[in-house]
């Protein structure tokens, strides 16, 4: 089995920290989001990837993931020229999947578990389709299912005005390569795209077995500010193992799992973690609340920062109180006069904001 991974599209949702970056690359727990995509896909026992890459972010992308050899795989990169869909993604990626089954997942997209299990059942069962469901409050936003009592999969509709159900289609599907006949039948989409959602569709009409899993645990896509806070806290309440790599002087206080990287400084400061903090950060005189995620080069002076994500080389003094924000990287947050309010904040890379 193959899998292909896209990391293309347009990430107008996450702006304006995707004025600048890739919205794959937009950390969580310090770590890329696509990383996540990518160690799940290994952990499934695949090593065959291909990343689907923009004209606009695709030099990035390289860059930050390599060739795959870090994590023992060969990860071929497919350009995709315009964001046409998600099933016209597959289609750029025709000639690198050739006639093998393969996995598809969305490079912001983030699942509570592993993906082995499903592989293992499309393996046994092998359908032509295997998708991955959740329930959501909201499912006008997302491609939604209709599910039949025993669990066939009866019409999938994209981004429906009047949702048929609240399961959502999960950004994670298994595919035979009878999908390819399928995208060849189906038409853009009022929003001028080649719909997988569409693709499946075909693939049920056709008569094809098309079989669903409703997800128990958490998924997240990581497209929106609130999105990402969340994945951000969840994964640091989930996955965070406590290390301190860095220097903690005796007037600082460590409580519960906090991450410090190398060559970081704590000084006089409280850390309650939750926390990760990264390398050659320094917190001064200062409070890193609970699910706060600090990249690498950062300073914290005499401030106070809680539920947040401050990326690589942002500077945050005098801050009173900064609560659910995220700050993108090369910002800086100063306060040049007292406010006694809390502040909520999305600032994209290279900002200056003076409070
Ligand atoms: O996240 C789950 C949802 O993903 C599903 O419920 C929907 O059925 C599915 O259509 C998709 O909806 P989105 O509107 O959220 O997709 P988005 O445009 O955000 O793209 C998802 C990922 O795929 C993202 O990492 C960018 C990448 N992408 C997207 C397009 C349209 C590509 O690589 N190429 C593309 O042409």
């Amino acid at each position: 089995m193959k899998a292909i991974i896209l990391s293309g599209g347009k990430g107008t949702r996450l702006r304006p920290l995707t004025y600048s970056g890739a919205k794959q690359l937009v950390p969580v727990a310090n770590k890329p989001i696509l990383f996540y995509c990518i160690e799940n896909i290994i952990q499934a026992g695949i090593k065959d990837i291909g990343m689907i890459i923009a004209p606009e972010t695709g030099q990035e992308i390289k860059d930050t993931v390599g060739d795959g050899s870090r994590w023992g795989v060969k990860i071929k990169y497919i350009m995709q020229d315009t964001p046409g869909g998600l099933a016209h993604a597959i289609k750029t990626a025709r000639e690198f999947l050739a006639d093998s089954s393969f996995v598809m997942y969305l490079g912001d997209n983030l699942i509570g578990t592993g993906i082995e299990k499903f592989v293992d059942e499309f393996n046994r069962n092998k359908p032509e389709a295997l998708i991955l469901l959740k329930e959501v409050d909201d499912p006008k936003q997302f491609g939604v299912a209709d599910v039949s009592e025993n669990g066939k999969v009866l019409r999938l509709i994209e981004k429906p005005e009047v949702p048929p159900s609240n399961l959502a289609l999960v950004g994670i599907y298994i595919f035979s390569p009878k999908i390819h006949d399928a995208i060849e039948i189906i038409k853009p989409s009022k929003r001028g795209e080649l719909e997988i959602t569409d693709a499946i569709q075909e693939l049920i009409n056709m008569g094809c077995n098309v079989e669903s899993f409703v997800l128990d645990m958490w998924w997240l896509d990581t497209g929106k500010k609130d999105d990402l806070l969340t994945a951000n806290a969840i994964v640091l309440d989930e996955w965070l193992k406590g290390s301190i790599n860095g220097a903690v002087d005796s007037a600082s206080r460590i409580l519960g799992r906090v991450v410090v990287g190398r060559n970081s400084v704590i000084k006089d400061s409280t850390i309650r973690g939750p926390v990760i903090i990264g390398e050659n950060t320094t917190v001064e005189n200062s409070f890193v609340g609970p699910h706060t995620s600090i990249g690498s080069n950062v300073r914290v002076i005499r401030s106070s920062v809680e539920h947040s994500v401050i990326m690589d080389e942002t500077e945050l003094s005098n801050i009173e109180r900064l609560d659910e924000s995220i700050v993108g990287r090369r910002v800086k947050v100063v306060e040049n006069r007292r406010s006694h309010k809390a502040l909520r904040l999305m600032i994209g890379d290279d900002s200056v904001v003076e409070v």
